[in-house]
């Protein structure tokens, strides 16, 4: 499978193609193009071409297209599927449930694009405004770049192409380096759907090469980057005046307050720990239980995480598979090492084969070891005892990061408290931090980024918003 650069509604033949590897077995599964600088030049040239023809579109024009992808997708789900679960490991029955989120996505971007709405001022409650009529309105930004995480190779790039095309833009689209193939296969199906060729553009290859010409391109207008904190506060520094969305890291956190019942959400807690083995920006990672229920709530978890299955994943009763690769599998050993040394007790877990890691359970662990502190992005999570929920919510406020937190009490002004004091994004209150439905909004506070995704949120940080104002 050689796979071309997607280039003004054509594919071109780059200078240059790189080997693309299985994370699973290590096997080639494409040959893909290496854009080099001049190729970037040639997408943002033509996105830029493209910018009057979308600007123009009308609504509903806009609400077709994005429709008629939605339908595409939903003909050819089970392909999408194994696209994903080959490129990126991700269990075949965790990629489906991918497929139909991005269904939805790219259905709610279809709907959202009927509802860009302004609104009216009421210019005389100042003095000097009397006598005007003003109402505001917002439009597209022009040439986006999208630079899109492996670990949602069709879902988190769901998210910047549907609000992007909603609102009119177009778009330069980089997707991770282990996974072009999802964002390859949704060029083909944009183009059937009848989109201008030029208003999505796919450049695959280097990272730093790409993104920088596209974050230091004058003419592109906005940059949506999911990814890690430093990669992320370096497009910040470099973009200048540009409109900057930014979905970083996290170390989702947990509170389990006494008098819950542990049997009715352990099952729960164990999945938001270990799907996609880990390689979610909301995955659970700490989990501060009360002293009352601490023994309890670790022997029931530790039970359900030794029941899931570690495999093959295209097989699909695979619970957990490979890391995207050798070194996050070596990484993740190394920091459970080290919060041993720490003093941490491990429960169950740090075995590896090949790139999978087991799930890992660890416990009692010191707030400065990695597996606290840093993003794991591994099958890792650690569970800590409090004696209040004042202490579990410092705790989880004790971190650079802020996307999402989850607490679960019976007591709402527990509750309660913790929603105003918890420092992240969004509160699941009696449910884990890794929930996500696709129209709400999504995003962090600190080091988890700026900006929030959740496709209508997503179109007011595309758009500019234009006063205008007639004199009577
Ligand atoms: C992410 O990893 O940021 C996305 C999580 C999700 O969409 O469920």
């Amino acid at each position: 499978m050689k796979k071309q650069l997607f280039i003004d509604g054509v594919w071109v033949e780059a200078g240059q193609y790189r080997p693309l590897f299985s994370p699973y077995s290590g096997e080639q599964i494409a040959e893909v193009a290496y854009a080099n600088a001049a190729e970037v030049e040639l997408a943002i040239t033509a996105a830029d071409k493209a910018r009057p023809r979308m600007a123009e579109m009308a609504a509903h024009e806009r609400a077709t297209i994005l429709e008629k992808l939605a339908s595409l997708i939903r003909e050819k789900k089970e392909e999408c599927a194994q696209l994903i679960a080959l490129e990126a490991a991700k269990p075949i029955s965790t990629a489906r449930i991918e497929v139909e989120r991005t269904i939805a996505t790219y259905k709610f971007a279809a709907e959202e694009a009927k509802r860009i709405q302004g609104e009216t001022i009421p210019m005389d409650a100042a003095q000097g405004g009397e006598g005007r009529i003003a109402y505001t309105i917002h439009q597209p930004l022009g040439v986006v770049a999208a630079i899109t995480p492996f670990n949602f190779p069709m879902n988190l790039v769901a998210h910047k192409v549907g609000p992007a095309l909603a609102a009119g833009n177009t778009i330069v689209l980089k997707p991770a380096g282990q996974t072009p193939l999802s964002s390859l296969f949704l060029a083909e199906l944009l183009e059937q759907a009848g989109l201008p060729a030029g208003a999505l553009n796919v450049v695959t290859g280097s990272g730093s090469v790409i993104g920088d010409i596209l974050v230091q391109d004058r003419r592109v207008k906005g940059v949506t980057f999911t990814g890690s904190p430093e990669v992320g506060i370096a497009i910040r520094n470099k973009a200048g005046l540009k409109k900057v969305i930014l979905e970083l890291g996290s170390n989702s956190a947990l509170i389990v307050d006494q008098g819950v019942d542990v049997d009715a959400m352990i099952a729960r807690a164990v999945t938001g720990a270990f799907s996609y083995a880990g390689q979610v920006c909301i995955s659970l990672q700490r989990i501060y239980v009360h002293e009352q229920l601490y023994d309890e709530f670790v022997r029931k978890f530790v039970e359900q995480t030794e029941k899931l299955r570690v495999g093959h994943p295209m097989e699909s009763q695979t619970d957990v598979s490979a890391l995207i690769g050798a070194r996050d599998a070596e990484r993740a050993l190394q920091w459970i090492e080290e919060a041993e040394k720490l003093g941490a007790i491990i429960a169950t877990g740090n075995r590896r084969e090949g790139n999978i890691v087991h799930p890992t359970v660890l416990l009692h662990v010191a707030a400065s070891a990695s597996v606290s502190c840093q993003e794991v992005f591994a099958p890792i999570v650690m569970i800590n005892k409090v004696s209040s929920m004042e202490e579990a919510i410092q705790m989880v406020n004790d971190s650079k990061y802020g996307l999402q937190a989850g607490i679960y009490t019976e007591n709402i002004r527990t509750a309660l408290a913790a929603a105003e004091a918890l420092e992240v994004g969004g509160v699941m209150i009696n449910d884990i931090p890794t929930f996500r439905v696709d129209h709400m909004p999504y995003g962090g506070v600190k080091e988890s980024g700026n900006g929030r995704e959740g496709v209508k949120y997503a179109i007011r940080e595309l758009t500019e918003m234009k006063l205008i104002c007639f004199k009577k």
